[in-house]
């Protein structure tokens, strides 16, 4: 269920109409829905409601400050990857025992980091990682929470790019040498080892990969707890699939009772770090078309958006839908929907069955909440878009529309470039 509705012709976005919006805050832009947002995040974690669990929204998908703090006011915590996603998660006000940092390349300023801020655990990805999070944490005297990433050896069955859970993948630590790691670990004097996670992949659209690492993560928790290590938390990462198109993907109640199902425990507090299944639906991009351009091949609708705004068909192919913001009946076109960008690659659809748009329309680019914004660039030194928020019948903008200004900021031309006659 989300709040992009339309209503006699007009796509509203809750109670607001999104050619409002166009007429004031001008294209491209993200939209978001407060309610889609909230409602997909209550879905999510009242689905684990009756376990003891803790939903760190995984940030890379949205790392807007608006919408962190609409899911810390929900009671959610975040999966940080960088200094700069814990910077992000801070301001919005997340509280740091609610944080967990994942990614293979922490660095030891990140990490210090994290251990000032008090995080409540480092997914470790290897054992060099695991002993120099040990040394800084010596070195400011603070005990880091620790949980070490393991690979499972699972098969998503998702796009190769986001599969993350197989041996041949650089994430976490082969599951076949963790009790070994953390026997080592648990010998350490600065980490205090809290868990086990994994995160196998992205959109994925079947609940048996999840069931698969489950079974291995709780085989690795017996041989922990037979070696004298007891874990409290098990954290099983994101990756829950959605609609973007016929994707068929479980509810998130199917995929927490087949989690439930596996877990004969009641000790151990259940992390997870979805992203996408929350924010995914929650937004879309708004873009102009400037021009329809005919060739003796195909039909162009070149819009105000680009790559550089929206990554994804782009770098996996991935289809999002395109939607007129004013819906009237007309004729339908065959066409590839493509950006001011100078790359062949820069197209949002291709070969796409659209309404009949003509230059100065609006066009909704749906399924545009996760991993949109947060992949965009400056490329073509394009400024990136703003982004705004509705809530029933009023919208926010929750990041202005960056300006040329923005565009060189920090850039400086050194002295021996400016000197005549050089
Ligand atoms: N936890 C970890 C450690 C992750 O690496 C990820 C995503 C997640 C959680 C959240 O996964 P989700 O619930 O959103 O599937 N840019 C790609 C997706 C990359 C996902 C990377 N890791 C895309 O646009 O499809």
């Amino acid at each position: 269920m989300h709040h992009f509705q339309y209503n006699k012709g007009e796509l509203f976005c809750e109670e607001v109409p999104v050619t409002r919006i166009a007429q004031e805050v001008g294209t491209p832009f993200y939209l978001y829905s407060y309610a889609t947002l909230r409602q997909h995040f209550r879905a999510f974690d009242d689905a684990f409601g009756d376990v003891k669990h803790l939903t760190c929204f995984s940030m890379k998908s949205n790392s807007n400050l608006s919408i962190l703090r609409l899911f810390h006011n929900e009671g959610g915590g975040v999966d940080i990857v960088s200094g700069g996603e814990l910077f992000r998660a801070l301001k919005a006000g997340m509280d740091p025992n609610r944080i967990v940092y994942s990614g293979v390349g922490k660095r030891a300023e990140d990490m210090e980091y994290a251990l000032q801020s008090d995080i409540l655990m480092f997914n470790a990805e290897s054992f060099q990682e695991i002993s120099l999070l040990n040394e800084i944490a010596g070195r400011v005297r603070k005990k880091a929470g620790l949980s070490i990433r393991v690979n499972p050896d699972i098969d998503p069955q998702t796009h190769p790019y986001i599969s993350t859970g197989l041996r041949e993948n650089k994430f976490g630590i082969d599951i076949g040498r963790a009790l070994e790691d953390y026997t080592a670990a648990a010998g350490l004097s600065h980490v205090n080892i809290l868990g086990v996670s994994c995160h196998i992949g992205s959109q994925l659209t079947k609940l048996s990969p999840f069931v698969d690492s489950l079974r291995k993560l709780k085989n690795l928790i017996g041989k922990l707890d037979e070696a004298g290590i007891h874990v409290q938390y098990l954290d099983l990462g994101g990756g829950l699939g959605i609609t973007y198109d016929k994707e068929e993907p479980p509810h998130p109640k199917e995929y927490a009772r087949a989690i439930k199902a596996e877990l004969d425990t009641k000790d151990l507090t259940i992390i997870l770090e979805p992203g996408r299944v929350i924010v995914g639906n929650a937004g879309i991009l708004i873009t102009k078309v400037l021009y329809t351009k005919v060739t003796e091949e195909k039909t162009f609708l070149v819009v105000d958006a680009a790559m550089n705004d929206l990554i994804r068909p782009s770098l996996y192919g991935s289809f999002h839908g395109i939607q007129p913001v004013r819906g009237v009946a007309r004729g339908n076109i065959k066409a590839d929907v493509v950006g001011p960008i100078c790359e062949s690659s820069d197209f949002l659809a291709k070969d796409r069955e659209l309404a009949a748009f003509e230059p100065g329309e609006l066009m909704a680019v749906m399924s545009a909440g996760a991993y949109a914004f947060s992949m965009s660039s400056n490329y073509n030194s394009r400024p990136r878009v703003a982004e705004v928020m509705v809530k029933g019948n009023g919208f926010d903008v929750i990041r202005a529309r960056e300006t040329y200004e923005d565009l060189v900021r920090g850039e400086e031309i050194p002295e021996f470039l400016t000197k005549t006659g050089r």
